[in-house]
């Protein structure tokens, strides 16, 4: 008889609230075909972190081998996943630091060089002189963290360059949207935006059209998703000038759960690369993500037909070993 799923791996989801958290539950399914041996099991937070360290909890209680998490928040997490990792539980953070050293391996962007990046960029757009107004994520996380300290300590390089207001976007569309009302509202002029996210960004971007803004201040991303409300086609549009590629590490982060499981060797940190994407790449970007997009579409369809053949040979075995023993 075929046995399948020796593994149980577990994925501790903070969101799905936005594309860039579906597409990364959507690519790991994708890359699970590969492993019949791992059976994954995905929780969704809904942007709590309560919800989190109790589907944490659950987890354990389910007996999965190794824990994949992308942490709500960093503080808020660390205690249980550090009690996870002292139970012998295998853990990967996935795009988000905790506030410790207890987990196995970390798959993700070095956010602080996409904020320097992000800098380096923003002074090229202005020419080494302008206002920016910053919008972050929720500073409760790594990456909202890190992307305000790489920008902030690069800029600081420019004298004439001055972030004239930094606002709390939580990573959400509706409120960058409105922070940006109220700051255009009072009148405080700018000449760049540079937001945690694309989505924010375009939160921004909306807000500037509604209020009839004359001459768009410059937009900075990131993320750089492909699809309809993606930043690339942003760029492509012209509604921001530039986002920065900050890949999910799905395929990465199950390879490498795959490898722990066996016990073979992996690297602790694992860091992924990103590009800026402007009006100079945004086409060929484009085309390479739908290809790449197409190329797992199709992984996915063969590997249903493969598990329906799978499930079919199952039965007829299950029939055969009924008929054998009647
Ligand atoms: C999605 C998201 C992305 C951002 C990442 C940071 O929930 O907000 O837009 O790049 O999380 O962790």
């Amino acid at each position: 008889f075929i046995s399948f799923s020796q593994y149980k791996v577990g994925f501790s989801q903070c969101s799905t609230t936005h594309e860039w958290r579906k597409d990364q539950i959507k690519q790991m399914q994708i890359e699970s075909a590969l492993y019949p041996d791992i059976e994954l099991i995905i929780k969704d937070a809904k942007n709590s972190s309560d919800n989190q360290i109790t589907q944490i909890e659950s987890l354990i209680n389910e007996g999965v081998d190794l824990l994949i998490v992308s942490a709500n928040e960093s503080k808020a997490l660390t205690p249980i996943i550090e009690k996870v990792y002292k139970r012998g539980i295998p853990v990967i953070l996935l795009e988000r630091y905790i506030e410790s050293n207890y987990y196995t391996s970390y798959i993700g962007s070095n956010n602080y060089k996409i904020g320097t990046e992000a800098a380096k960029y923003a002074s090229k757009l202005l020419n080494g002189k302008g206002e920016v107004i910053e919008i972050t994520g929720l500073l409760e996380t790594w990456p909202a963290k890190e992307r305000q300290k790489g920008f902030k300590e690069e800029i600081s390089n420019y004298p004439e360059i001055r972030i004239k207001k930094s606002i709390e976007g939580e990573w959400s569309f509706s409120k960058s949207e409105r922070e940006i009302s109220n700051i255009i509202n009072s009148n405080v002029s700018f000449d760049l935006i540079y937001a945690h996210n694309d989505l924010m960004a375009l939160g921004a971007v909306n807000s500037l059209k509604e209020l009839k803004v004359q001459n768009r201040p410059f937009v900075i991303g990131i993320d750089g998703l492909n699809g309809e409300f993606g930043g690339i086609q942003a760029v492509l549009d012209k509604n921001i000038d530039a986002t920065f590629l900050y890949p999910t590490g799905s395929e990465l982060a199950l390879q490498i759960a795959d490898k722990i499981l066996k016990g073979e060797p992996v690297k602790r940190q694992n860091i992924l690369e990103t590009i800026v994407i402007d009006s100079t790449n945004a086409k060929i970007v484009k085309l390479l993500s739908g290809q790449i997009e197409s190329f797992q579409q199709n992984l996915e369809e063969q590997s249903s037909k493969l598990n329906f053949q799978i499930s079919k040979q199952q039965s007829q075995q299950v029939v055969l070993m009924l008929t054998i023993a009647c």
